[in-house]
């Protein structure tokens, strides 16, 4: 049976007060009523803003909340690509987004439908805790990151008060997995990415790595 989380994500209504609403209570839930992830995402979305001919691939981009800042920059060939397999998530990113450069297209993250090397960055937000075998499309985002290109996860994290008894009991409930505080960083550093960069905030985690370029 779908997880509660599954189900919210494929209901119109929720996709429709997904991004103004349900997002921000739950980024600010990520520290825990403290501020780190909010001043963590702002200094995300002004990172992911500069200027540059970048190729973006959001993996799960839900309705999209990522496409205005990530394609605000982008010069030349550059261009924003949000993937999720929610049609609910997707027609409301195709409604909220009418920006130059970004598209918006169906698809599994355990088996992303692009040729490998193909992205200079690879995002994936707030999604690999619901993905049902999130090593394997961590696999698939680092598969189709060109040299030289970054990965940017943020996820959840078991520290603190996720490690309290019944924590992660609910969270499984609701659909939600905890990772390991080193299960996703040492995961990318057997693919050989380099610059592997983990910042914890509460019981959520940023990580940033880079695939090597070829000597
Ligand atoms: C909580 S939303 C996150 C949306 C956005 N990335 C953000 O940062 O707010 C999670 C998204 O993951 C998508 N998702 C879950 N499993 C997926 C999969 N296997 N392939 C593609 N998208 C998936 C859901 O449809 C949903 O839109």
């Amino acid at each position: 049976m779908a997880s509660i989380a599954e189900q919210l994500m494929h209901n119109r209504h929720f996709s429709q007060v997904y991004q103004h609403l349900w997002r921000p209570v739950f980024t600010r839930g990520f520290s825990l009523g403290a501020s780190e992830t909010v001043d963590y995402d702002r200094a995300l979305r002004a990172y992911l803003r500069r200027p540059g001919a970048r190729r973006i691939l959001d993996v799960a981009c839900g309705p999209g909340n990522y496409a205005a800042d990530a394609a605000a920059g982008l010069t030349g060939d550059g261009c924003y690509v949000g993937l999720d397999f929610s049609q609910a998530m997707l027609a409301q990113a195709d409604r909220s987004n009418r920006v130059e450069r970004a598209t918006f297209v169906r698809g599994d993250a355990h088996h992303l439908p692009f040729r490998s090397g193909s992205f200079d960055t690879v995002t994936c937000l707030a999604a690999l805790y619901l993905i049902p075998d999130p090593l394997s499309a961590i696999d698939e985002m680092v598969r189709v990151l060109a040299p030289g290109g970054e990965l940017i996860l943020f996820t959840s994290v078991r520290a603190s008060i996720a490690a309290l008894p019944g924590a992660a009991g609910l969270a499984g409930l609701a659909g939600l997995r905890l990772f390991g505080r080193t299960e996703l960083t040492r995961h990318l550093q057997a693919h050989d990415l380099i610059e592997v960069e983990q910042t914890i905030t509460g019981v959520g985690q940023y990580v940033h790595a880079r695939r090597a370029r070829p000597r």
